[in-house]
């Protein structure tokens, strides 16, 4: 069945989610950060999202907001960080993360082509808006849909379905695209053609499904579709 719809995840795909702290540690005002920023963004990345998976789990919901700033807490006090103006610093940053610079040619392509497209991601309505708009990209993307309409993070099913409710599609007809190994494992389960854009090289995921695709950065999804 050809392919409709193009759904993207939306941090460490579209948007570049180590750019927070690569660019605060660029500014005096932070220079703390020049020597750990590599580390701090890692964990807090890492942090982020095990939160998320725990509090799917658990039935413990609150918006990746939430958890974006338990992860950088986490991050920062086991690189013995202490300044709140930092803190600060890298959660205002996370509202106007870089979008990867690929990004909006690509999408321009698939718009020329017809195909639907949007956003389905973690991050809360507020967060996703702010970060579309800064990246410049709203007028190539026919929705953002974040897990906040269901109380629940990826990869819970109930995400996924968000994609068919709001196109009217079927899970055939979507190509979901993630850099996240486990989301684009969990989108394939799920039943939705995927691609998982590999940018660091990373071993699969040994997860219950693998993706269809592997690409090494966003350029080649307007030829999958
Ligand atoms: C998202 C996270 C998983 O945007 O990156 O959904």
């Amino acid at each position: 069945m050809p392919i409709t719809t193009v759904v993207f995840d939306a941090y460490g795909t579209l948007f570049d989610v180590n750019a927070a702290a690569m660019q605060a540690a660029e500014e005096p005002a932070h220079a703390d950060l020049a020597a750990v920023w590599p580390a701090l963004a890692r964990d807090w990345r890492l942090k982020q999202l095990q939160y998320t998976w725990l509090r799917a789990v658990a039935g413990q919901h609150c918006d990746f907001w939430q958890v974006t700033q338990d992860g950088l807490d986490w991050a920062l006090e086991a690189q013995g960080l202490r300044s709140d103006a930092t803190r600060a610093r890298l959660l205002e940053l996370y509202w106007e993360l870089a979008a990867y610079a690929e990004v909006p040619a690509m999408l321009a392509a698939l718009k020329a082509q017809g195909k639907a497209t949007a956003i389905l991601s973690n991050g809360s309505p507020d967060m996703l808006h702010a970060a579309v708009k800064s990246a410049g990209i709203s007028d190539t993307l026919d929705a953002v849909l974040s897990v906040e309409d269901v109380g629940v993070f990826k990869p819970h099913d109930r995400v996924y379905d968000l994609v068919g409710d709001h196109f009217a599609c079927t899970k055939a007809e979507v190509l979901f695209v993630s850099s996240n190994g486990w989301d684009a494992a969990g989108a394939a389960g799920y039943g939705f053609q995927t691609a998982w854009v590999n940018r660091a090289g990373e071993p699969m995921d040994r997860l219950y499904a693998k993706p269809h695709h592997v690409l090494p950065d966003l350029t080649p999804i307007p030829e999958l579709t």
